[in-house]
């Protein structure tokens, strides 16, 4: 019996082998544009309610989520599967590659409007206003840097079906959601880091104490 997606597509990563299905998880994996792709420096284009509900977008929107779990992402905006549309998803379950973070449920953004929700302004944040974290992007494999950003904004979107969200979030999840949407502006954490914290994967875990990889001065 073959795997499927829950779209009803055969599963991209299900095997024949010898006339027998492996039983697999049915996923269907998309390719990652890497650092350089020109698509990711594009500013993606907004999504109608109408084509948010077409099947093509529905499989995306799973696609990215079976992408980002496969990743071990904590995120991924269409942009870094080749798709210049407003849409990003977002989730931390015991996330080996950030094992530091608190979970994040599983979050569908549409047309994202993420706003500065802190005092201070943007250009010149207080530190009980910020975050600074080492972010990492799948489209930019193996490096870190520290990025510092303003440690609580508005989200205005909408999900999957088309339903408005409006919520606030704050710490690790306002650092995220900035993340992911700046990618659908055409940017990317490394514009934005201390460019002398760079550091790739090995030498992070080597040399970035626990303590520095997330500091969030506001945390109550
Ligand atoms: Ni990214």
């Amino acid at each position: 019996m073959a795997a499927r997606t829950s779209s009803g597509r055969l599963a991209a990563s299900a095997r024949d082998t010898g006339g027998f299905w492996a039983t697999v998880q049915a996923v269907a994996i998309r390719k990652i544009a890497q650092l350089g792709e020109p698509v990711l420096r594009r500013v993606a284009r907004p999504l109608s309610v109408e084509e948010l509900k077409s099947a093509a977008i529905q499989t995306l929107i799973d696609d990215m989520i079976d992408t980002m779990r496969d990743a071990d992402g904590a995120g991924l905006a269409a942009p870094q599967v080749y798709e210049s549309v407003q849409l990003c998803v977002i989730e931390i379950s015991k996330n080996p590659r950030y094992p530091d973070a608190l979970d994040i449920p599983l979050t569908v953004l549409v047309n994202p409007v993420v706003t500065p929700d802190v005092k201070s302004s943007v250009a010149e944040l207080a530190p009980e206003d910020s975050i600074s974290m080492f972010e990492g992007c799948l489209s930019v494999t193996g490096l870190r840097g520290q990025v510092t950003r303003p440690r609580r904004v508005r989200v205005q979107a909408l999900d999957r079906h088309g339903s408005h969200l409006d919520f606030a979030w704050e710490g690790v999840r306002a650092s995220v959601v900035q993340h992911e949407t700046d990618h659908l502006k055409g940017v990317l954490y490394v514009d934005l880091a201390d460019s002398k914290s760079l550091t790739f994967l090995r030498e992070y875990e080597r040399y970035v104490p626990r303590e520095e990889r997330i500091v969030d001065r506001g945390a109550p």
